[in-house]
C-alpha cells in the first residue's frame, strides 16, 4: 500500500465514524460500485457486524469480492440486482443506509422512483438508524433535501467533506438523515 492510499484510508475511515458506523452493525452499502467505502465500512464492522453490497453492475461487485476475499474479511455479502428499486432485506434490519454518489437524477431521472427508493430505504432501517447521502455539489437538486425530508427523514448533520480518489477536484457533501 502506498502512503496516498494509507492516507485517503485513513480519511475514508474518519469519514465513515463521523457518518455513524461502528462495530457490530449491519449496513446496507447500496449503489457501492467498486467499493470504494464498502472495503472500509466492513472493516470498522468486524466480524459481528455484516456488510450489504448492492449493486446491478455485476463487474464492479466481481471486482469488489475479489477484493474482500484477498483482504480477509468475511462479513461483505454481495447483492447483485437488475437495478430494481425493492430491496431484499427485512423491515427494520439494518443499522445504516450508505446512498454514496447515486441518489441523483443520473442514476434515478424520475421524481417516482428516487421516493420509492426511499421508501424501501425507511422500510429496512431499524427505528435508531442513519441514511447518509454523499452527492457532488452540482449534483444536489434544489429539491434533494426537501424530497428525502418528504420521505419522513430527519437531517441531523452534514459531515463536511468525502475524500475521494480525485482528491482536490471533488467536494462532496454527506448528509446523515435519521427517521423523522
Ligand atoms: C458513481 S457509482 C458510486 C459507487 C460508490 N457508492 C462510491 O461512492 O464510490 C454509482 C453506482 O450505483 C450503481 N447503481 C445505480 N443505479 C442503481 C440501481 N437502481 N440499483 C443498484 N445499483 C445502482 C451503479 O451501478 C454504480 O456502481
Amino acid at each position: 500500500m502506498t502512503v496516498a492510499t494509507m492516507e485517503l484510508e485513513s480519511r475514508v475511515l474518519d469519514m465513515l465514524q463521523k457518518v455513524g458506523i461502528r462495530k457490530g452493525q449491519t449496513i446496507l452499502d447500496f449503489g457501492c460500485g467498486y467499493g470504494m467505502y464498502t472495503m472500509p465500512v466492513a472493516k470498522i464492522a468486524g466480524k459481528q457486524g455484516r456488510v450489504y453490497a448492492l449493486d446491478k453492475d455485476k463487474e464492479a461487485l466481481d471486482a469488489l469480492m475479489q477484493k474482500i476475499k484477498s483482504a480477509g474479511l468475511k462479513n461483505v455479502e454481495r447483492m447483485e440486482t437488475s437495478g430494481e428499486l425493492e430491496i431484499e432485506l427485512t423491515n427494520e434490519s439494518v443499522d445504516g443506509v450508505l446512498l454514496f454518489e447515486v441518489f441523483h437524477s443520473f442514476y434515478f431521472p424520475q421524481a417516482e422512483d428516487r421516493r420509492r427508493l426511499l421508501g424501501e430505504i425507511y422500510r429496512i432501517m431499524k427505528p435508531s438508524a442513519f441514511l447518509s447521502i454523499s452527492v457532488w455539489p452540482n449534483l444536489v437538486e434544489t429539491e434533494t433535501e426537501n424530497e428525502i425530508e418528504n420521505a419522513d427523514f430527519r437531517l441531523e448533520k452534514e459531515v463536511c467533506e468525502t475524500p475521494t480518489d480525485n482528491k482536490g477536484l471533488e467536494t462532496y457533501r454527506t448528509l446523515v438523515f435519521r427517521k423523522a
